[in-house]
């Protein structure tokens, strides 16, 4: 399965601390935010690994991360994506990377206390469809909730003024080669942008969606200054490794 890290978007939310960086690259306590996601992927065992950033700080990435040593990697590749189309619209710029194997999304600024790994292993044996993981949180209007009946996920609405559930789908998916399809056909949504929604909607509508729950604690780094400081403690009271 391949792995790719979502890193591009404004981050007009953390300003002033944007206005000169990519948000992925401030300080979650002691690394710089995009460590999360790539440990993440690694200690789940995916090793081939797509960062898709943007902006004027694209080049920092390589600066910072150059071949991707410090994780225990022999590369790591990367593509640009030009202004904000949104989520899926930076995934679709992964397509020929993945080049018809299994993905593994997650969103840069997610950081997650455990292993992802039974999730992957999960869904390495999944046939076709998807995968997201689920959250309760304490504030649903914040992200894409799920509707879920009879152990299935029916429909998620994005950022919605009337939760049916406190249940986040939190910024890892996965996806069957097939995904690259579904975004062609998208359109996009009010904001403007192609949302990873509504890709989510179109497996749940086929019922091909699996989902699992999230184990330990899950961070929006870059939902707001507040989420991003609850990151740094949360990573900080982990003493800044998080394991299995
Ligand atoms: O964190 C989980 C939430 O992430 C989900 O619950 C939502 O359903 C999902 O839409 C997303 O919501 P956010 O409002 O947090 O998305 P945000 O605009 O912050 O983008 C998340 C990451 O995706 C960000 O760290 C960088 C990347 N991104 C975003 C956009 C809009 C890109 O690479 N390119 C983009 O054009």
């Amino acid at each position: 399965m391949k792995g790719v890290i979502l890193a591009g978007g404004l981050g007009t939310r953390l300003h002033p601390l944007t206005k000169i960086t990519n948000k992925h690259l401030l300080p979650v306590y002691s690394k710089p935010m995009i460590y999360y996601p790539i440990e993440c992927l690694v200690r789940a065992g995916i090793t081939d690994i797509m960062i898709v950033t943007g902006g004027n700080s694209a080049g920092d990435f390589i600066r910072l991360l150059e071949n991707g040593e410090e994780f225990g990697l022999g590369r790591l590749h990367y593509a640009y994506q030009k202004g904000e189309g949104g989520i899926a619209a930076a995934l679709a710029l992964a397509r020929d990377f993945v080049e018809g194997d299994k993905v593994c999304v997650v969103l840069g600024d997610n950081i997650l206390e455990r292993s992802i790994r039974p999730a992957v292993e999960a869904f390495q044996r999944q046939k076709a469809g998807a995968k997201v993981l689920l959250k309760s949180v304490p504030n649903p209007r914040a992200y894409g909730i799920a509707e879920v009946e009879g152990g299935r996920i029916v429909r998620i609405i994005e950022k919605p003024d009337v939760p049916a559930s406190d249940l986040a789908v939190i910024g890892v998916y996965m996806y069957e080669p097939g995904v690259f399809e579904v975004i062609k056909t998208l359109r996009p949504s009010a904001r403007g942008e192609l949302e990873i929604t509504d890709v989510n909607n179109h497996y749940a509508a086929a019922g091909t969606m699996t989902y699992e729950p999230v184990q330990g604690w899950w961070a929006d780094a870059g939902e707001s200054i507040d989420s991003w400081l609850d990151a740094c403690r949360l990573v900080a009271a982990g003493g800044a490794n998080l394991t299995g």
